[in-house]
């Protein structure tokens, strides 16, 4: 079994490039499911959520292949329209591909999707969004299937502005005759990323404060994009530096789409700078409490920067509350992040962080990708070893973590044990 080594208390200095963010290529794969023509993306993470879906494409009759850093997608081979439980099980982008191949094909059938483990994650507002555009859909307890004669352009209002059924929405308006409009749509950048790739390829698509709007029915040709930086990979190595202290310069990011992340290490002493497309952070470790944390849709607070601030506050001085508004169970790193001496609690939806002078090397279990990326950073600014084990849900979402931080000075590595080891230490 592969667990992260890591030895703690060194400050950070050194230059490294940001990944294609992950959340803006799993949707944009499952968009080249939509396009009768070959699709080549650069700037794409290597990490395993791409990996999975990658495979959802082969088993669709695809050819989904890497080359050097693009992905290619040809799917003009495209035949089917049923993604298996093996691949959708693994993660949540998974359940786009009913719009898509209700667009492409008329007709999906999905295994009911996995991803990290955040408290309820219903698809109601998927299905919502399919059914105005005329989709029949059934969902059972393991699978959900849609199909329709004809998609005719309809009038959608996402009750919750979620991502997820905004993308989905999106796909599936491709396919319908005449106008879409989805109110109350989501508007994180990489629905615009999502959107930007979709009329490289040849859709009509307008966006204007919170309301898309779909010309359907034409046919979409591949195209060639650069997918945008990741922003939560951004804020992970900021709120990393931030921890321990240093000098880091992070390349090929763009620090607009993260401000309320750089406004709270700004509140809690660090120093940031941004220069064309790289963010630098100097900080000497030690922070102060920056002031109430509340997690809102885009442009509020990201829900997936909650738990590496709060590893990155560990050791501030005074107390920061913080509120969870878009997951129902959003703290389960708060009982790992103990181990290393962490004074922070929770009830419900809130948490309350107070400053420790000083945290020790643990023994944890990441149990989702961004709780887990918060173990590493508090094994970072921990004094001595730690050893984080459920490393592949850390793979899902970061390319050469390790790496990029063995770059900045940190003495990370992973190492292989026996499993019975494991269950020993922790
Ligand atoms: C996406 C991101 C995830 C991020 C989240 C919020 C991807 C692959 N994942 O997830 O990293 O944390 O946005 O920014 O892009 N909900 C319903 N019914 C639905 C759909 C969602 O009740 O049909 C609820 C969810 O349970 C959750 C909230 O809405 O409580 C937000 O979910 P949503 O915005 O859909 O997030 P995802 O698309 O799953």
């Amino acid at each position: 079994m592969q667990i992260l080594s890591v030895r703690g208390g060194a400050p950070l200095r050194g230059s490294i490039p940001v990944s294609g963010a992950k959340n803006s290529v799993l949707p944009i794969l499952a968009a080249c499911a939509v396009c009768r023509g070959v699709s080549v993306l650069h700037n794409c993470p290597d990490i395993s959520d791409v990996g999975d879906t990658l495979e959802i494409l082969r088993c669709l009759g695809c050819r989904a292949e890497k080359r050097g850093g693009a992905l290619i997608v040809d799917a003009r081979t495209l035949c089917g329209w049923q993604v298996p439980a093996q691949y959708a099980g693994r993660l949540r982008s998974s359940v786009l591909f009913l719009g898509a191949l209700l667009a492409h094909m008329g007709r999906a059938r999905i295994a009911l999707p996995g991803g990290c483990p955040l408290g309820k994650r219903p698809i109601d507002l998927h299905i919502l969004a399919l059914q105005a555009l005329g989709a029949q859909v059934a969902v059972g307890q393991h699978f959900a299937e849609c199909r329709a004669e004809t998609l005719h352009g309809g009038r959608i209002r996402l009750p919750f502005a979620s991502v997820g059924a905004t993308e989905n929405a999106i796909l599936a308006a491709l396919g319908c005759e005449g106008t879409t409009v989805i109110e109350n749509a989501a508007r994180e950048p990489e629905i615009g990323d999502l959107i930007r790739f979709l009329r490289a390829a040849g859709a009509q698509i307008g966006e204007c404060g919170g309301e898309i709007t779909i010309q359907g029915g034409a046919p979409l040709h591949g195209t060639t994009y650069t997918v945008m930086p990741d922003r939560i990979e951004t804020a992970t190595y900021l709120c990393a530096a931030a921890a321990c202290g240093g000098d880091v310069t992070l390349r090929m990011t763009d620090g607009r789409t993260l401000l309320p992340v750089l406004d709270v290490l700004r509140a809690s002493g660090c120093e940031i700078t941004q220069s064309g497309d790289t963010l630098r952070l100097c900080g000497d470790g030690s922070l102060r409490a920056p002031g109430a944390i509340e997690t809102a849709p885009y442009p509020g607070f990201p829900t997936d920067a909650q738990a590496i601030v709060m590893a990155a506050l560990l050791r501030e001085r005074g107390r920061t509350e913080f509120t969870e508004t878009i997951f129902e169970n959003r703290f389960r790193h708060i009982a790992e992040l103990r181990k290393f001496g962490a004074a922070v609690t929770f009830s419900g939806r809130r948490a309350q962080l107070d400053g420790v002078a000083a945290l020790h090397g643990a023994n944890v279990r990441a149990e989702d990708l961004r709780g887990g990326a918060a173990l590493v950073i508090a094994a970072l600014c921990a004094d001595g070893e730690s050893r984080i084990a459920g490393v592949k849900h850390i793979l899902r979402g970061y390319d050469t973590l390790a790496g990029k931080l063995q770059i900045l000075g940190g003495d990370i590595k992973y190492v292989e044990i026996p499993e019975e080891m494991l269950y020993n230490t922790l």
